[in-house]
């Protein structure tokens, strides 16, 4: 990790701005390459990630990271957090005030990550980046601009496995078009 994301992470876990922290394991701030040119933002940590304080290591995370190579890109490559740092109960949704709480932190490692790609999985952190109310359904899979960055949503791994013969084709063409994108 850089000094100023250990910096982040350090007042990260001190946070207080909602009542998630109470019931975490570990905060799960983020990992990969600070000087990444892609970060990739997910929802929230499920039992898996709150267990080992690392976003999408469960059974989402698997496919995320074989939807990567599909790409040409590793773990390592990219760097990956999501929209609430910790745990919420049962993984239920993020609660709007929790978002609104949340989401300086990932503003700040944005920031000093200054990626030229974000690709926003699932609903939350799409609609959260591209400040809209449209699904993913219909964003997904092409460039949309956010600021200096270019937002590419795409469905959240775990919808993928719930929908195997519908949802994950389009997930695995949606990765594999980002690959083309990074190459171009
Ligand atoms: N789902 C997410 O959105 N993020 C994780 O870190 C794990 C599962």
């Amino acid at each position: 990790m850089s000094a100023a994301l250990e910096q982040l992470c350090i007042e990260t876990d001190a946070c207080r701005a909602c009542t998630l922290w109470q019931g975490r394991t570990n905060l799960v701030f983020g990992v990969g390459n600070p000087q990444a040119r892609v970060l990739v933002v997910g929802e929230a940590p499920g039992a898996e990630e709150d267990a080992q304080g690392e976003p999408f290591v469960g059974r989402s995370g698997k496919l995320l990271t074989e939807m990567l190579e599909a790409a040409g890109l590793s773990r390592e490559d990219v760097y990956i957090a999501n929209i609430l740092k910790c745990r919420p109960p049962d993984n239920r949704n993020p609660l709007p005030e929790e978002i609104q709480a949340c989401t300086p932190w990932l503003r700040e490692q944005t920031r000093i990550i200054n990626p030229e790609f974000i690709v926003t999985v699932g609903n939350f952190a799409t609609q959260f980046i591209l400040k809209t109310d449209l699904g993913v359904t219909k964003l997904r899979g092409r460039i949309h601009v956010a600021g200096r960055f270019k937002v590419y949503p795409v469905f959240h791994p775990a919808y993928a496995l719930r929908n195997r013969n519908t949802v994950l084709p389009q997930l695995e063409a949606d990765f594999s078009a980002l690959g083309k994108l990074l190459g171009a």
